[in-house]
Parts: structure tokens; C-alpha cells; sequence
């Protein structure tokens, strides 16, 4: 599965990089400070929730947690724990 991950002023969060609309891919949206807006409809998506902040988006991207160590970004994906 894609997975994005994203700066947001030193704190990093990843989500599933899908939207929840027509499956665009996120990350070549604009990112507006914890924000990321879908390029092709504009929806909008909050980086540390995943919760859809407006149409056409109503469902919630997958977040998953990240760390940093030595050096690397490291996400897991924890929804089948
Ligand atoms: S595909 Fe993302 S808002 Fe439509």
C-alpha cells in the first residue's frame, strides 16, 4: 500500500497516500501546515487525524504511527495488530 509521510514544522505523520474519494495519490496534493489537499477535487484531509475536512471526502484516510531512528523514518502499520 502507498504511504505518505509528512513534515509538519519537525513532527512526522504518515498516512495511507489514497483518497478516499476516486483514489487519488495525496502526496502530489499541496500540503497547508497539517493539512493535505487531494489535486484533483480539493478535498482536504488533516494530517494527524486523517479525518476528511471537506467534500468531496467523507471517509478517513489510514494514519500510522512514525519514528525516527538512527536516522530513518520508520512507519508502522498497526491496523491488523
Ligand atoms: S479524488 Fe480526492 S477529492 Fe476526489
Amino acid at each position: 500500500m502507498p504511504i505518505a509521510v509528512f513534515n509538519v514544522s519537525g513532527r512526522y505523520y504518515a498516512i495511507e497516500d489514497v483518497c478516499t474519494h476516486e483514489a487519488e495519490t495525496l502526496s502530489d496534493g499541496e500540503q497547508l501546515d497539517d493539512i493535505i489537499v487531494c489535486p484533483r477535487h480539493g478535498a482536504q484531509f488533516s494530517l494527524v487525524t486523517g479525518e476528511a475536512l471537506s467534500p468531496p471526502a467523507y471517509e478517513p484516510v489510514a494514519t500510522f504511527p512514525v519514528r525516527i531512528e538512527d536516522g530513518m523514518v520508520q512507519v508502522k502499520d498497526d491496523r491488523f495488530d
